[in-house]
């Protein structure tokens, strides 16, 4: 791969050409990328061209420029957000000094780990989608779902960037073992649980963007508070891309919610095996699919009392969500946080030091996040004249980490039996049946305007093209 003009080649705005090492290290690793692009990317795509989206400065204007590029093509870019004048630490321990534009020596590690883990989810998730592209429900999805995929990698090339520019050795042989690590792989999974599971159908897709990539914006944007200076840059670009992933998943809920409806509407019946029969998902299915990407995404944010939370927070490496807007002392070594716990077979609210509990914090304020856009679900279940009610699951439902994983809750936050749990899990989490039947729904549509019978069109197409614009050339 010699010979490439890496200024050219890779949009950047942070001088790459000027720094040799740096190029090196990126001229090193860009052909494993694009190995693994190839081998876990989108299946069967690299000969479409696509209508992209691709960020080539930060400006507005900037970096949302369209045109149809093959997807091994899309020029993967790094971007930070312009610095911010004498910027200053705003919580922790060293609030008051001066933002590190280097990472302090005795911060790398903790720095490095957070960077790995941020980083191992953004070629996971595109990993778990590699399937879906041969079942997408239009060319309008299609291209959306490449959108993501395209914008993932890039997020994990600026990972990989900080890596490469600020933690030497360790940083190249972290940013190739980021290619190494597989979702759902036995030897070398990735490091999150939910970027293990499977992402096996397209109403699954729009879950996971929705919840999952919600959890990528929490963690971003504390992250964009880092002290670490190129870090918090960094994050804060990556933001305007998380947006439009969100805006896939709600959007589509919202169009398989407008579709089951209407024939819910057409054949007067709320009952699932009549609506299954017509073709579109019943609305029980949905909740259980919405069920099982809230409880395994709220597992992201990690145990409810962790000292390494405490410990990022004090030294100034992750802040909390809108850590400058908040009131408070910036420190919190005298504040309490209410946590849940188990206790004599009861969920109980003790009071923990907030420090702490700061995974908690940030858990919450993801969880309100997370049930404004449901209710904007109920919302075109209420126009539509249909009385059923999506709902989020409590906080302790299906829990995997921290202190809830050792006791079975109900969706309503009740705590249950094994026996009683084991009797009505088919309700509240997607069984077999549940997936096999929606997997029979997947067929592809690839005609420009033409959607699945089980998903409405959107309301606009993207960029403001008509809907039937043909958002992949099949070559
Ligand atoms: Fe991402
Ligand atoms: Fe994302």
């Amino acid at each position: 791969m010699s010979g490439i003009n890496y200024s050219e080649k890779i949009p950047n705005n942070v001088n790459l050409s000027s720094d040799r090492t740096l190029q090196r290290a990126l001229e090193h690793w860009q052909p494993n990328y694009l190995k693994w692009w190839a081998d876990m990317g989108p299946e069967s795509s690299q000969n479409m061209d696509v209508y992209l989206r691709t960020a080539v400065s930060v400006d507005p204007s900037g970096w949302a420029h369209f045109e149809h590029v093959k997807m091994p093509d899309y020029r993967w870019g790094i971007f930070l957000t312009p610095p911010e004048q004498d910027r200053k630490i705003h919580f922790g321990e060293h609030m008051g000094e001066a933002a590190w534009q280097d990472a302090p020596g005795e911060y790398r590690a903790n720095l490095r780990r957070i960077i790995v883990t941020q980083g191992d989810t953004e070629p996971a998730s595109v990993e778990q989608q590699r399937h879906l592209g041969l079942t997408a429900p239009s060319q309008y999805d299609l291209r959306n779902l490449f959108q993501v995929n395209v914008e993932e990698g890039r997020h994990l090339w600026a990972m990989v960037y900080l890596l490469h520019r600020y933690f030497g050795r360790d940083g190249r042989e972290e940013a190739d073992a980021l290619l190494q690590r597989n979702s759902g792989s036995e030897d070398s999974p990735r490091i999150l649980g939910a970027f293990n599971e499977k992402t096996p159908d397209w109403l699954a897709f729009y879950m996971f963007t929705y919840f999952t990539d919600r959890d990528g914006k929490f963690q971003l944007c504390a992250l964009a508070e880092s002290a670490f200076d190129p870090l918090a840059r960094t994050t804060k670009f990556m933001l305007t891309e998380e947006a439009h992933h969100m805006f896939v998943g709600e959007s589509g809920v919202s169009r398989v919610l407008q579709r089951t409806a209407q024939v819910m509407n057409e054949l007067k019946t709320e009952d699932p095996a009549a609506i299954r029969r017509a073709g579109v998902i019943d609305l029980p299915t949905i909740q259980r699919y919405l069920n099982f990407h809230f409880s395994v995404t709220v597992d992201l944010f990690g145990a409810d009392q962790s000292s390494n939370a405490a410990t990022f927070y004090t030294t100034g490496l992750k802040g909390r969500y809108e850590e400058g807007k908040r009131t408070d002392d910036h420190v919190l070594k005298s504040d309490t946080y209410r946590v849940l716990e188990v206790k004599n077979g009861q969920l109980n609210e003790v009071e923990v030091p907030m420090l702490n509990a700061l995974n908690e914090v940030l858990r919450d304020d993801y969880i309100k996040d997370s049930m404004a856009g449901v209710a904007r679900w109920n919302k075109v279940l209420e126009k539509a004249g249909v009385d059923f009610r999506l709902t989020v699951p409590h906080k302790a439902f299906n829990r995997k980490i921290g202190t809830l994983s050792g006791i079975r809750v109900s969706p309503d936050g009740h705590v249950l039996t094994e026996e009683q749990w084991n009797a009505n899990v088919d309700t509240w989490l997607p069984t077999p049946e549940d997936r096999a039947f929606v997997a029979s729904l997947m067929g592809r549509v690839v005609e420009p305007g033409k959607f699945a019978n089980w998903i409405a069109p959107p309301v606009m197409g993207i960029n403001r093209q008509p809907i039937d614009f043909e958002y992949i050339r099949f070559n």
